[in-house]
């Protein structure tokens, strides 16, 4: 199976989780011409890649779940409101406020979005999985300002 068809079942659960706002987040853009929902699939499609690849052993639907819902935060960054100030330090503690109004998160998925900005979010992630999604936001955020922003998952 490859990664996309392995993340689909826990995609299109989070999209149509009955208090979901998940299908919001492709009308905001994250980088480039790349949306908020098709930057955290990104992210989500990598980091299952990376640990396969690295034989690292996870929590895969908690890193899938934590890396689609990392950037939940359900406004547009780049309009200027005074309630997004400082959106880099302050995201990723919306996003959690937020996706853990609308899902049941556990402990990893917790984690996975409060310590996501790391080293701007000054606590390190506490769990694997969490370090992963870490360093593929990076990534994936430097790909979609640098480039196309597609990763293989749309190819
Ligand atoms: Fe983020
Ligand atoms: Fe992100």
């Amino acid at each position: 199976m490859n990664n996309f068809k392995s993340i689909k079942a826990i995609l299109s659960e989070v999209r149509t989780d009955k208090k979901s706002h998940f299908k919001q987040t492709s009308g905001f853009v994250q980088h480039g011409n790349t949306s908020v929902m098709k930057h955290c699939i990104s992210v989500a499609y990598v980091s299952l890649m990376i640990a396969k690849k690295l034989h690292i052993k996870v929590d895969r639907k908690a890193l899938v779940r934590g890396a689609l819902l990392h950037d939940y935060f359900l406004y547009d960054w780049h309009e200027k409101d005074g309630g997004h100030r400082l959106h880099g330090f302050r995201h990723p503690a919306f996003a959690l406020y937020n996706a853990s109004k609308d899902f049941s998160l556990n402990r990893k998925e917790k984690n996975i979005i409060a310590r996501h900005m790391f080293p701007l979010t000054v606590l390190p992630p506490r769990c694997l999985e969490a370090w992963i999604v870490c360093f593929v936001d990076k990534y994936c955020a430097f790909s979609e300002t640098m480039g196309d922003g597609r990763i293989q998952w749309e190819r």
